[in-house]
């Protein structure tokens, strides 16, 4: 069956949100790509942090880095989470390094769902096209070793886990798919 068959269920329903889903995990963990599949699949509003941070700002992450540093980028990131926490439920696509704020963290644990999509930083090397745009991406061994002091802080705020290795968009979705309905995040209401 199609994602898309499975997705709206009958002409009848349709697919909602009881609360907000964040997608944290590691640089190139599949966050975007994930939540945009499942917002096309589902019918639902999905929303990137880095992209709306840019939007706002009208400045690159990389820009905002340069010129702001990290403390500023983060600051940026803890105003603009409160915000998309505070909005109707949607798919949130959060930056990797959100969860090193403690406030970042009680807002994800408060705001909704939280879903950690795990990866290693050599398959995320992989999947990024342009490591130029995530400035804190550098050699692998430091990647790494990013990753490895960041993963308490992921299973912290972690709802739901999910190891992404070997596995592709669509099946990554499919996972987290699985598991929303099964908790009752995701839900089929008649449609008015
Ligand atoms: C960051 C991850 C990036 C972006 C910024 C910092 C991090 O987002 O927010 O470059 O600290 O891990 P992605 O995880 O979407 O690449």
């Amino acid at each position: 069956m199609s994602e898309r068959k499975g997705a709206a269920a009958t002409p009848q329903t349709r697919l909602e949100l009881t609360e907000s889903v964040f997608f944290v995990g590691f640089m190139g963990a599949g966050k975007t790509s994930v939540s945009r599949k499942l917002a096309r699949t589902c019918g639902l509003a999905a929303v990137d942090m880095d992209t709306y941070i840019e939007r706002d700002e009208g400045r690159t992450v990389s820009q905002i880095f340069a010129e702001d540093g990290e403390a500023g980028f983060r600051a940026i990131e803890t105003r603009v989470l409160r915000r998309l926490s505070e909005g109707n439920p949607m798919l949130v696509g959060c930056g990797g390094g959100v969860v090193t704020t403690p406030e970042n963290r009680e807002i994800l644990k408060e705001g909704g769902c939280v879903v950690f999509l795990r990866v290693t930083a050599r398959e995320a090397k992989g999947r990024i096209s342009d490591l130029s745009t995530r400035p804190l991406f550098n050699q692998l061994d430091d990647a790494e070793r990013r990753n490895q002091e960041r993963l308490p802080l992921y299973l912290e705020v972690a709802d739901i886990e999910v190891d992404t290795a070997g596995k592709n968009v669509g099946a990554i979705a499919r996972e987290v798919k699985r598991e929303l309905r099964r908790r009752g995040v995701l839900r089929e209401v008649p449609t008015q």
